[in-house]
């Protein structure tokens, strides 16, 4: 992989990305300790700077019809709005919630359960309560000490399996050590499991044929933007890269449902670029800043970005900034339609997250 990261465009940035993930911990504040995709599993991947604007080799052509002319063809990708689609999202759910406390008096409930005090973790759970009352659903919360026991937090989950004004309940990710997420995971009814996280949903989406009664938000968030922008799947060649439980594993499923023909790309991955330049669509969440270059994909290829990744920006007030796994700068000159970060698959997360519940609690009132 090491050799990817040393292309003619980013000669010098080998020599600071080794030099980023020291520099990083020292600089960043706790608030932005990200969820990494695949790295946590001492991954050999590294984050790569991508520093080159200008990437010319995809933007200049010898015209067909006049072979002298040297001709700029703007090849520049749309860009996936997640921030619009997700609006449209949250407003089709708002007058659905309406719709249905209107007819049956009853209001969607999702319950949070949050182990600990990580930043991020506080960050997302307030992030998804309010976009809850903003839609008109209500919220319950459950925040539980770092050195809660495991007995603690399904004793919490079962409060909420049994409590009728719930329909949906998410235990935040991820979970202090000595608690097994495993076990957690499956304790959530599976009714009411709107994260999708359930093994039986897991199991549901993996096999041809059934249905799971949930899909997990953040791949269903990265179908909806696809289907959104009339991007075909069917009989395409999509790529996948990075294989959590979370993102990588569940949207390759999808994508398969889809009848796209789908390869992995992981960690272990020899060649991950030639793989990834096979991709009609391209779906990255390794985690890792700028792991994606533009000589990484096939011209017109699809690119959808779920890293959220923090960089050492020291002209940011903050000291940093959020990029992806995609080098945007030079992927959007060879992609034919590109999700931005931030304002693309984020925001589609809280969308989806708010669907699964209206539908939860359609489904368990039997409304349609
Ligand atoms: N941590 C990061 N992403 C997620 C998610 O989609 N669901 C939950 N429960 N935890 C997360």
């Amino acid at each position: 992989m090491a050799s990817t990261l040393l292309s003619p465009d980013c000669s010098t940035s080998a020599i600071t990305a080794r030099h980023l993930i020291p520099l990083k911990r020292k600089l960043l504040p706790a608030a932005i300790q990200f969820v990494s995709f695949e790295r946590s599993l001492s991954s050999p991947w590294s984050p790569s700077l991508c520093l080159s604007p200008s990437a010319s080799k995809y933007r200049t052509v010898v015209s067909a019809a006049d072979p002298g002319s040297m001709t700029t063809l703007d090849t520049t990708a749309k860009i996936i709005d997640g921030k619009l689609i997700s609006q449209q999202i949250k407003d089709e759910v708002s007058a659905e919630v309406t719709r249905l406390r209107e007819a049956t008096g009853v209001v969607p409930g999702l319950a949070v359960i949050l182990v600990g005090s990580r930043k991020d973790s506080q960050t997302y759970v307030r992030n998804k309560k309010k976009a809850c009352e903003a839609v008109g659903i209500k919220s319950y919360e459950a925040n539980l000490p770092e050195d809660c026991t495991e007995s603690e937090v399904l004793r919490h989950i079962e409060e909420f399996n049994n409590e009728p004004s719930v329909h949906g309940i998410l235990v935040q990710l991820p979970l202090p050590r000595h608690i097994n997420e495993e076990k957690i995971l499956a304790g959530v009814s599976i009714e009411k499991d709107v994260d999708g996280f359930h093994p039986l949903n897991i199991g549901r989406l993996a096999m041809q044929g059934r249905d799971p009664l949930f899909i997990p938000c953040t791949p269903k968030g990265c179908m909806e933007l696809l289907h959104r922008y009339n991007i075909d799947i069917k009989g395409k060649r999509a790529v996948v890269i990075g294989r959590s439980n979370i993102v990588g594993m569940p949207v390759a499923l999808l994508l398969q449902k889809a009848n796209a023909t789908v390869s992995m790309v992981h960690s272990y991955t020899k060649s991950p670029e030639d793989i990834t330049r096979q991709g009609d669509i391209v779906i990255s969440a390794a985690g890792v800043a700028n792991l994606v270059r533009g000589s990484w994909l096939k011209p017109g290829a699809v690119v959808i970005d779920v890293g959220i990744n923090p960089v050492d920006d020291t002209n940011s007030p903050r000291g940093y900034r959020l990029v992806g796994d995609v080098c945007y700068e030079e992927a959007s000159k060879v992609a034919s339609y590109i999700t931005p970060v931030p304002g693309g698959v984020g925001p589609m997360t809280i969308a989806m997250l708010l669907s699964n519940t209206l539908l939860s609690a359609k489904r368990i009132h039997n409304f349609k």
